[in-house]
């Protein structure tokens, strides 16, 4: 895997930064799987989705890599804020966005219409995950890639507990959906497991599973702002323990890249 801090400053215009940590593990893995569909199928523009794309996080640099990017999302908030965001980062011809949500995606997108779908953040706070995923998998043309991004269940345990927090940190662990009380923002969690499950249940072959913010969200803020290569050497430690399955249990996110079955 390159240096993820150096491909997304390249791809964002933007020196490695704290959001970095957050992006980059994930912008590295989708970043070479649109690479590789490309080359695939002999095309230098695919056709991207975006579910629940948000103010376009993802939608501007994958737009700025010259592909063209529908995002769909319910909030019209979310809606105004990418139109500005794309408009500064001058895609404004390559990105989309449409009011929507995933559960009635072929109300506002074509079935198989795309080579490349992203759901990111969103399973958490759907009534149905398997349908979101299906909907998400049934976007895709034959051997489109499918990037799925979700709250890990086993990174909430852990900061949790480290935040002294043991009977919410036990709570997440016996509950259902992952959560550690009422007063938990996120209504879902999932485990690597669960996550390929939804995903091969959906037709999916699943290529690759990384860990994302592992450590990121542990470290004290201050280390990282203050300590010269810091950030730079956290970036690298993330990159290599997202492979391990070992660490996909106390990540704070989980991420599943797929192709769909031809
Ligand atoms: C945590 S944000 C993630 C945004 C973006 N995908 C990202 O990675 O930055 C969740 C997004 O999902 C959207 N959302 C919520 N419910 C949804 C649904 N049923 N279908 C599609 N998007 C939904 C929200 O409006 C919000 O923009």
């Amino acid at each position: 895997m390159s240096d993820p801090s150096a491909v997304f400053a390249r791809e964002t215009s933007t020196r490695p930064s704290r959001a970095s940590l957050r992006t980059a593990v994930v912008w590295d893995v989708l970043k070479d799987a649109l690479d590789r569909r490309a080359e695939a199928s002999g095309k230098d523009t695919l056709d991207v989705l975006d579910t629940g794309g948000g103010s376009g996080k993802f939608a501007v640099p994958v737009a700025r890599l010259g592909h063209r990017v529908t995002v769909v999302d319910p909030s019209p908030n979310a809606l105004f804020a990418l139109e500005r965001r794309v408009a500064e980062a001058g895609v404004a011809d390559l990105v989309t966005g449409v009011q929507g949500d995933i559960r009635g995606l072929f109300d506002v997108v074509e079935r198989e219409g795309f080579d490349a779908v992203l759901c990111h953040g969103v399973l958490e706070y759907v009534d149905d995950p398997a349908e979101g995923v299906r909907n998400a998998v049934a976007a895709l043309r034959p051997s489109g890639a499918l990037s799925l991004l979700a709250a890990g269940l086993g990174g909430a345990v852990l900061a949790r507990a480290l935040a002294g927090h043991f009977s919410e940190a036990r709570h997440a662990l016996g509950d259902p959906d992952g959560r550690w009380g009422d007063a938990d923002p996120v209504p879902r969690r999932f485990t690597a497991d669960q996550l390929t499950e939804l995903a091969e249940a959906a037709g999916l072959e699943v290529g690759a599973v990384h860990g994302v913010r592992v450590f990121a969200d542990l470290v004290p803020g201050v280390l990282v702002d203050t300590e010269p290569g810091a950030l730079e050497a956290l970036l690298k430690l993330e990159a290599a323990a997202a492979e391990l399955p070992s660490f996909h249990a106390v990540a704070t996110q989980l991420h599943v890249l797929g192709e769909k079955r031809g």
